[in-house]
């Protein structure tokens, strides 16, 4: 960890998707990626930045894929995902309740997103130590935004000014996100991220700007993409430093 290693950092990674729009047999989180599997990949990068963290991984109680040789941190703890992605992250803050402090910072981190890049991480971390709402990384959109009608046709153009792809790590206090979640699942919101949990509390988290390359993978042709991102950040000492040689040694 950087300069504010003496935050404690719990690390969040929800493992239990399906992935049903990859429509492949294997749950996306275990398709093989630069030779080995997404997951593999996705926790050493977390790793790399941040050595001492703990980790809570959600993984689906029926799971047969997942191999613990994959997990690079000393201390982590497995949770049973849950029907949607916040019910599996409430479970894992749930399992976390003893040991996690209510001032701790939490970072979700979806596994599906393997090429995050380490400056980002850092960044981010820096970011959520100096915020009191917390927040996430994010990137401003660039494409014209279309509404549809229903019907295959447009509605209406949306204005891109002011709009950011949420990505994820997501990250807040324990005690504010465990909150969030309670609630946002009590009220059965829809929430797709940590992020619009702390919304409905009326809270802004801090949008902190990311590479586009932080891409969840989620069709089909996002695997090869993926390849590409992470052979291309080999060469770009800001996205993964020395982590080719984590991955062989
Ligand atoms: O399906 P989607 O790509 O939006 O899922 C985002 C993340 O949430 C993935 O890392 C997936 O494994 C996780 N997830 C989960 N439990 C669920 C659904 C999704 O942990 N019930």
């Amino acid at each position: 960890m950087n300069e504010h290693s003496a935050e404690r950092l719990w690390l969040v990674v929800p493992a239990a998707g399906r992935g049903r729009r990859m429509g492949t047999e294997l749950p996306k989180q275990y398709l093989m990626l630069a030779g080995r599997p997404v997951l593999a990949h996705t926790l050493a990068r977390l790793h790399q930045a941040f050595p001492a963290a703990r980790l809570c991984l959600c993984l689906d109680p029926d799971d047969a894929h997942f191999d613990s040789s994959w997990v690079p941190f000393t201390q982590w703890w497995r949770s049973p995902g849950g029907a949607e992605r916040v019910d599996s992250v409430r479970q894992a803050l749930v399992m976390l309740a003893d040991v996690a402090e209510h001032d701790d910072l939490v970072m979700v981190h979806d596994v599906a997103r393997p090429c995050v890049a380490l400056a980002d991480l850092e960044r981010l971390f820096a970011a959520l130590c100096e915020d009191e709402v917390g927040g996430l990384l994010a990137a401003p959109v660039a494409d014209t935004m279309k509404r549809d009608d229903g019907q295959g046709r447009v509605a209406r153009t949306e204005t891109r000014r002011g709009l950011w792809h949420a990505q994820t790590p997501q990250g807040f206090r324990y005690g504010l996100l465990r909150r969030a979640l309670d609630e946002a699942v009590a009220s059965r919101l829809e929430v797709t991220d940590e992020a619009s949990a702390v919304e409905a509390l009326g809270l802004s988290p801090r949008l902190v700007p990311g590479r586009r390359d932080n891409i969840k993978i989620t069709h089909p042709e996002d695997l090869a993409l993926a390849g590409h991102i992470l052979a291309a950040q080999r060469d770009d000492p800001l996205s993964s430093p020395g982590y080719e040689h984590e991955e062989t040694s």
